[in-house]
């Protein structure tokens, strides 16, 4: 089925508000490209890493506004991004500075992506669609949470994401 994202984001993985999806998608094209280049020149091309670092960053600050703006509850969840910020740039430095191989360095970052967005951001978006509905009942919720959860949850504005 033709999500109308690359073919990086995992369909399981879709959290249903589309400027968090876009920007998995995005984070998602960035290191299977990076990964393509590491193989490519068996090292580690520094500034296209760092360009990436830079897009974690900035897509974590966005999740936080959004969270912010729909008056939910984001101080677990800003831990959740600060550890995994902290994790790679420690990697990220290591890589640089030839303490670590490049691969392990994907292989982390590939990790934290598939187990942050399936542990935390997809409760965020359901989160973020109750808030929109709260707002707006004519707001459609995604039909069915993708991750087999979410719909019988009493998830309510302002909750902890
Ligand atoms: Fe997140």
């Amino acid at each position: 089925m033709n999500t109308g994202f690359s073919s990086h984001l995992p369909r399981a993985l879709i959290v249903n508000v589309a400027e968090i999806d876009r920007q998995h998608d995005g984070l998602f094209s960035e290191l299977a490209a990076l990964k393509a280049m590491c193989i490519e020149q068996n090292a580690l091309p520094v500034a296209r890493a760092e360009a990436l670092f830079d897009l974690l960053v900035t897509h974590c600050a966005t999740e936080e506004q959004l969270a912010r703006d729909a008056g939910l509850d984001f101080r677990k969840h800003h831990e959740k991004h600060e550890r995994m910020l902290k994790g790679i740039r420690k990697m990220l430095n290591e890589v640089e500075g030839e303490a670590l191989d490049v691969f392990s360095l994907i292989r982390y970052i590939d990790y934290w992506f598939e187990r942050h967005i399936a542990d935390e951001d997809k409760d965020l978006g359901y989160a973020l669609q109750l808030a929109a509905q709260a707002e707006d009942p004519d707001c459609r919720l995604a039909p069915e949470p993708m991750w087999g959860g979410g719909a019988g949850r009493a998830m309510q504005p302002g909750q902890l994401v």
